[in-house]
């Protein structure tokens, strides 16, 4: 009989994230505030990142693809098409986190992508084998989502969505840290629906959560 363990992510897990355009340095920015060590990464390498990661502030630093992709949690922030090469040939993931931060339309046509009636999300984890997906941080606008979550005496709202509970949670108190008050959605092929961008009803609500 083989034993199956849910993988446990460390108290303090080590953040990576792939893609270093609008929503990937929107996210360095958001941890880099609350001093939040991270590994930035681009399709150019860690030479390229030099002037953003100096104005980010010490806890980021530069890194390549394959270190960020090798942190406790990886935010993946790449542009639609390009997805399938920044995530080929990475090892697997063996029950790390994933954050799919994408949504599947592209600049400068912002023509859909054609998912074959499949949620985006489906099709990024496919990109990550072994990896415990969880849809977040793709709802807002970057710019928005950059700054700070305090709003009017609430929090900005944040949601999520997963198949693996214990990711959930992980995600879910970091994006408490970060200031956010985030909604769990549930199941993957529940949450990521409502959020996804095109097509559901959630993307771009500017909520705040009044406790
Ligand atoms: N922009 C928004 O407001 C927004 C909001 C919600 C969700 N999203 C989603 O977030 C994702 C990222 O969008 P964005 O607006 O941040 O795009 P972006 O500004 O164009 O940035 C994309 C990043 O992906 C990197 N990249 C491309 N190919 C790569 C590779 N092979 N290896 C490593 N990195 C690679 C690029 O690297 P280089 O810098 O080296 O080119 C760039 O840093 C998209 O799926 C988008 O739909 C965007």
């Amino acid at each position: 009989m083989t034993a199956i363990t849910t993988p446990i992510t460390p108290i303090t897990p080590t953040i990576g994230i792939i893609g270093s355009g609008a929503i990937g340095s929107a996210v360095a920015k958001v941890l880099a505030r609350h001093g939040i060590q991270a590994t930035l990464a681009n399709s150019r390498g860690p030479d390229s990142l030099k002037d953003l990661v100096r104005e980010l502030g010490p806890s980021i630093k530069a890194g390549t693809r394959e270190e960020a992709a090798a942190q406790d949690i990886v935010f993946v922030a790449v542009n639609w098409g390009k997805l399938p090469t920044a995530l080929a040939g990475l090892p697997d993931f063996g029950g790390r986190i994933v954050i799919d931060t994408n949504n599947p339309i592209e600049a400068p046509l912002f023509k859909p992508a054609e998912l074959n009636g499949r949620l985006s999300s489906e099709v990024v984890s496919d990109l990550v084998p072994g990896a415990r997906v969880v849809k977040a941080f793709n709802h807002l606008a970057a710019a928005l989502l950059a700054t700070d979550p305090a709003d009017q005496g609430g929090k900005r709202v944040l949601f999520y969505s997963g198949d693996d509970a214990a990711a959930k949670a992980t995600v879910a108190a970091l994006i408490g840290r970060l200031g956010f008050s985030g909604i769990d959605l549930g199941a993957l092929n529940v949450g990521a629906r409502l959020a996804q961008f095109p097509g559901g009803p959630l993307p771009i609500l500017n909520l705040v959560h009044y406790a």
